[in-house]
């Protein structure tokens, strides 16, 4: 080899060093085109929806104007919002069990209950602890609530999970078993604002993070009252199961009504939507609007208001 042969040699071979570093550097850059959303770009598609104008395109008129509105209009408007997500949750976990009995929690940064110390509500569990297993696995101190289940005192039900024979309500009353089982028995019925005084979970003492609801019709009154006496003030995440109608009684325009009304209130207290569950035991055929629909809703929603 001569002494310009060899020089060449050695220049192709830094070359080459110099183009796979190039390359290990860059691969990013290469790679990318294949590459799924990155979590930037999820962030990004968070923040869009949640602007005003995609929310506002999504309000419930005012009550006025919703009892002016005819049936038709309801069902569509109803069925629309119901099912629209508003927000975008890019961590979603399942909590309990994968079919019934289960719920979505929110564990993107800013809606996450904190792992030390969080606090959990969990209305209706009729023998499924599921969900208040997995929130104290989680980090956080479960009160679990039922006032139709067996067990008629509190009891531990493990680490960190309490429970309750007692219910929830727009009012503290004792009420006759809705849910209509064998025999008529009494059941203890409060508002959420009573249980959080009557376990010193005050709002100024003690954050209440998740409150998930499942309670056969009840939702209704005891949210309503919850919101309006600012029990729910703190809640990082409300999860709620909506029953249009109960026992094969009819729908009417006041059953959508009611349930507008509660989801407009809801949204005025920051809270949106980021997923709708959809339980197939509840679909029907609704005359109205001549389609398939469902009568209960799994709505998850996170708390804008106090990021
Ligand atoms: C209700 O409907 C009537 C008749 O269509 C209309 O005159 C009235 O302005 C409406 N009221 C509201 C609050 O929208
Ligand atoms: C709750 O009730 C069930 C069914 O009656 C019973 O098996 C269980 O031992 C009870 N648990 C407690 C802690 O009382």
């Amino acid at each position: 080899m001569t002494k310009r042969q060899r020089l060449i040699m050695i220049f192709l071979l830094i070359m080459s060093y110099l183009l796979v570093a190039v390359l290990i550097l860059y691969k990013d850059f290469f790679l990318f085109q294949n590459q799924p959303l990155s979590t930037t770009d999820l962030k990004l598609h968070c923040a869009t929806s949640k602007s005003p104008l995609q929310i506002d395109a999504k309000l419930i008129p005012h009550e006025k104007v919703l009892r002016n509105m005819s049936m038709f209009a309801l069902v569509q408007l109803y069925f629309r919002y119901i099912e629209s997500p508003q927000v975008t949750c890019s961590s979603v976990k399942r909590k309990g069990n994968v079919q019934d009995g289960g719920w979505q929690l929110c564990e993107d940064l800013e809606y996450a209950p904190d792992k030390n110390g969080c606090l959990v509500y969990s209305y209706g569990i009729n023998n499924d602890f599921s969900f208040d297993d997995d929130m104290a696995k989680y980090g956080c101190e479960v009160h679990s609530f039922d006032p139709t289940m067996d067990n008629k005192t509190d009891f531990l039900r493990g680490e960190r999970v309490y429970f309750h024979p007692r219910g929830v309500g727009g009012i503290d009353k004792q009420a006759n078993d809705l849910v209509g089982s064998k025999d008529l028995q009494m059941l203890q019925i409060d508002t959420i604002a009573t249980h959080r005084r009557m376990f010193k979970h005050g709002p100024k003492n003690r954050r209440l993070d998740v409150v998930k609801m499942d309670v056969e019709g009840y939702e209704f009154e005891a949210l309503m009252t919850a919101l309006h006496d600012g029990s729910l003030d703190d809640v990082r995440q409300l999860v709620f199961e909506t029953h249009l109608t109960l026992n094969g009684r009819p729908l009417t325009k006041e059953s959508y009504l009611k349930f507008l009304i509660l989801l407009r209130k809801i949204h005025s207290k920051g809270f949106r939507i980021y997923t709708t569950l959809l339980n197939e035991a509840c679909g029907f055929f609704n005359e109205v609007d001549q389609r398939d629909h469902f009568l209960c809703h799994e709505v998850h929603t996170v708390n804008v208001n106090i990021l």
